[in-house]
């Protein structure tokens, strides 16, 4: 049987952070889908398309991965998805507390034995946000090393 996980988020943009995540479950399941969701309570700076690109470009030796977008319930898009998992990642034990609470919410939401896994932020990642990115560079300072070469050029271009 074939396993496939979701990894989803805003990624707005994406970070060195969810990279790790996304690289290290793409060894654990058969197929990862890396998920980017259109978070109406979250002001975006870049398009849900742009977003999709900009991942795709990063992860296109990925062989296992693919991207994909959508919008409301997570459940309602992993039970029609054929999921076995949906992977999150944990930097510190302040995203414990709300990631159990939709863990718990999710696990009544999913179809049965579909699973919530959490994975360990690597700890050179464990204290950066995109938003803390995008405010780094906005203000013109150095975010090198935490996002892929060629978000950080899609960010800067958005502030210049
Ligand atoms: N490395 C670096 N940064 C990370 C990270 C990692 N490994 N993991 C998370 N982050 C950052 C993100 O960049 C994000 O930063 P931001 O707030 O500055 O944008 C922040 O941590 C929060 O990320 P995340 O928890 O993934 O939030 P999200 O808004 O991106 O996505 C969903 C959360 C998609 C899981 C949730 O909103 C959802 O399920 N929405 C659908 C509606 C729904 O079903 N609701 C009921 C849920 S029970």
């Amino acid at each position: 049987m074939k396993h496939r996980a979701l990894y989803t988020g805003s990624f707005d943009p994406m970070t060195n952070g969810h990279l790790d995540i996304i690289t290290r479950s793409s060894r654990m399941f058969d197929e990862l889908v890396v998920g980017v969701i259109v978070n109406p309570s979250k002001k975006a700076l870049f398009t849900k398309e742009e977003r999709v690109r900009m991942i795709q470009d990063v992860v296109k030796d990925l062989r296992n991965v693919t991207v994909d977008s959508f919008e409301g319930l997570l459940a309602d898009y992993v039970n029609a998805g054929n999921f076995d998992a949906v992977v999150r990642g944990l930097r510190a034990t302040t995203d414990f507390e709300y990631e159990i609470q939709m863990a718990q919410m999710n696990a009544r939401l999913f179809d049965k034995g579909i699973e919530s896994v959490f994975l360990m932020t690597s700890p050179e990642y464990s204290f950066i946000s995109s938003s803390m990115i995008k405010e780094v560079i906005s203000l013109g300072g150095c975010a090198d090393g935490l996002v892929p070469e060629t978000i950080m050029e899609n960010i800067k271009s958005k502030y210049r």
